[in-house]
């Protein structure tokens, strides 16, 4: 298909768009896409949710970690049109800065970041695997899969696809534990 331009002449560089309905932190969003824009360009550059970060943007690191439908994914591998009538939850979904998410709290009080360029992900992702975990849903660790019960080893290993170049890794578990745990420490 293409398009026309306004000397006249058929443009066949220009690539026809495809509309979208995502509801974005429980709002309906109606977006007109180019089919190849990745879910984190659309959050991003369409909708201006720059809460999620662009990292790799190669499913390396982690950074752009949402919830589609409840479950994680790397929304940079993920083409925003394969998501039309979904759920999306980002980072600016999941608490106020004046209410935050536990999760983000406890980050917060575990100095869990420094540069906090993948802290986005790493939340999203730390919450998620707190509910596979309460969901039973076994890891490359899990020892009994008929029993999938939460440990440091359990997170770690869940959280393997989020990089942090700053090596807040210790404090991470430990905000994930707190969670867990139901309180501060
Ligand atoms: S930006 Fe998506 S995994 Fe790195
Ligand atoms: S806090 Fe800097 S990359 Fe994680």
């Amino acid at each position: 298909m293409t398009q026309t331009s306004s000397n006249g002449f058929t443009d066949r560089s220009v690539p026809p768009t495809v509309a979208v309905r995502l509801t974005v932190n429980g709002q309906e969003q109606q977006l007109q896409l180019d089919p190849r824009v990745s879910l984190l360009d659309a959050l991003r550059e369409h909708l201006h949710l720059t809460g999620t970060k662009k990292g790799c943007d190669h499913g390396q690191c982690g950074a752009c970690t949402v919830h589609v439908n409840g479950t994680r994914i790397n929304s940079c591998l993920s083409l925003a049109v394969t998501h039309d009538g979904d759920e999306i939850t980002t980072i600016e979904g999941l608490g106020r800065p004046e209410q935050l998410h536990p999760m983000q709290a406890a980050f917060v009080e575990c100095d869990g970041f420094q540069c906090g360029y993948c802290t986005p992900g790493q939340i999203m992702a730390a919450v998620a695997t707190l509910d596979e975990i309460g969901r039973g849903v076994p890891s490359h660790v899990t020892e009994d899969l008929n029993d999938v019960a939460y440990s440091d080893l359990e997170v770690r290993e869940r959280m393997s696809g989020n990089i942090c170049r700053c090596a807040a890794y210790p404090n991470i578990v430990q905000a994930v534990r707190q969670v867990h745990d139901g309180g501060a420490e």
